[in-house]
């Protein structure tokens, strides 16, 4: 069934030859296609450097690439891509090209009776982003008869003063409610849930908070290095790929208070609130880790300082969580790759079963795993049939695999969202620029850098954060 809110559409994609758009923009556009999501027509213009390419070669290419991705009825995409894909070379991307743009969006659009509705995603290293918005500004691509969306991919800046930069120049040119910032992570279902979860069942939500709860911690753990990125990575390093959006989102959905209404501004005014309200990073609360052998990576400069693990300690000053800490970290070449939110919440208040050598109470936590085995398990201290006063952890558990099968990749929720209108898992310019500001200080004055083994769990120094406090991150 097309869905009622896809009107017919235009999807223009800068980097259209690159990684992004192979390894997810064009499978999952297929996809939705596929399922009879987007209304007819719709169209895709590819926009890249290459001026060799032409609409026959980018089809031929895409074909391959959907093959490659395990998309396997040959003929059904082939027929997909002759009818919907298009390409347009940019060159070096000076004022006439866009103009040529122009010319080629209004040609298509009146061959295919389209109604203008354009969504133009940029798909391109951050250098690119600032000249390819004033040359769809310039050229007056930013209006159309219909409805102009501009999609930009992360990082959105490299501190506060080049996001706030990057926020003037897209609204020089386009107003908020045109622009989709993707933090990949918000179209995560699992990520997604956290507000049903949180919202949609009382019982969790009436504990939510610093009179139950002990602390709460963050990983997302990757095991892959920095394979073929090193030009990017080597320059950005954990806290700009990964701490200040992925990290970040998942802290703001976890601890933000309930919305006035699900929509997106609402949401989002939480989420700006939370991140207001958590207090500047404390020094001995921070751990940069750099995995041995990154430095004789392809691409990485022998002496790079650049950190490949963050671990941070935060604190929300606020009525909810004065006093609970949030322990974020994130790494590559870990031990397992990992992405979960343990809350943990407070012991008995009495220490009722202490007599007992066989009796040690164990917190209650409740684990949300976002990937992989994505579900959540509850612990809770259980008497094990034995004579006398014993006790053992056990959990209840919720896996989405028993419950619905595989789940669909994030690309494809956020696709579908912007050319519905729906900003809900975007970032808003507030949003992206308050988190900058809490990491600044950390990009102007570097904390050290701690090697790691590979295929640890980091640094020791980012256990040391934890037990300092007499806690140890869990690990299920
Ligand atoms: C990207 C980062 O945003 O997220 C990568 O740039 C990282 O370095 C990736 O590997 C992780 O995403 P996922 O969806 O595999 O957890």
């Amino acid at each position: 069934m097309p869905d009622p809110h896809v009107e017919p559409h235009l999807f223009v994609i800068f980097g259209a030859t690159g990684d992004l758009m192979r390894r997810k923009l064009l499978p999952a556009l297929y996809k939705l296609a596929d399922r009879g999501r987007f209304g007819e027509p719709f169209k895709i213009l590819g926009v890249a450097r290459d001026a060799n390419l032409d609409d026959a070669s980018f089809r031929q290419w895409a074909r391959e690439v959907l093959r490659e991705a395990g998309l396997n009825d040959p003929n059904e995409i082939g027929r997909w891509c002759d009818r919907c894909l298009h390409y347009q070379p940019i060159g070096t991307g000076d004022e006439k090209v866009f103009h040529a743009l122009r010319e080629r969006i209004e040609a298509l659009e009146h061959a295919h009776h389209l109604p203008g509705n354009r969504t133009f995603y940029l798909a391109l290293p951050p250098r690119a982003f600032a000249p390819t918005i004033e040359g769809l500004g310039e050229a007056g691509l930013n209006r159309s008869p219909g409805k102009t969306r501009l999609v930009i991919e992360k990082p959105f800046g490299r501190n506060l003063a080049t996001a706030q930069a990057l926020n003037q120049l897209l609204h020089r040119y386009f107003d908020e409610s045109q622009i989709y910032r993707i933090d990949h992570y918000l179209g995560k279902e699992t990520v997604q849930n956290l507000m049903i979860f949180r919202f949609a069942n009382p019982i969790f939500e009436s504990l939510w908070n610093r009179d139950r709860v002990d602390s709460v911690e963050i990983t997302v753990a990757e095991t892959v290095g920095v394979e073929k990125r090193a030009g990017y990575y080597d320059h950005a390093g954990a806290l700009r790929d990964m701490a200040q959006n992925h990290l970040t989102q998942l802290l703001t959905l976890i601890s933000m208070e309930a919305p006035v209404a699900f929509d997106a501004d609402a949401i989002r005014d939480e989420k700006v609130k939370v991140l207001r309200a958590t207090l500047p990073l404390d020094r001995p609360e921070v751990v940069f880790g750099q995995y041995e052998g990154y430095r004789n990576e392809p691409g990485v400069a022998p002496d790079s300082n650049t950190e490949t693990f963050v671990a941070l300690g935060l604190h929300i000053e606020n009525w909810r969580w004065q006093g609970v800490p949030f322990f974020l970290r994130t790494g590559k070449k870990l031990k397992r790759r990992l992405t979960q939110i343990v809350v943990r919440f407070r012991r008995p208040p009495v220490a009722l079963f202490e007599p007992y050598p066989d009796c040690r109470v164990h917190a209650n936590a409740l684990i949300l795993r976002l990937q992989p085995d994505e579900g959540f398990e509850l612990c809770f201290e259980v008497k094990s049939p034995v004579e006398g006063i014993t006790m053992e952890t056990q959990r209840l558990h919720f896996r989405y695999d028993e419950a619905f099968g595989p789940l669909p990749d994030a690309y494809e929720t956020l696709l579908l969202d912007v050319v519905t209108n729906d900003q809900t898992l975007f970032v808003r310019a507030d949003e992206v620029e308050a988190s900058w500001r809490l990491y600044d200080p950390l990009l102007e004055e570097r904390p050290p850098v701690h090697p790691y083994e590979p295929g640890s769990w980091g640094p020791p120094e980012a256990d040391h954060l934890l037990e300092r406090t007499g806690r140890r991150w869990m690990v299920v």
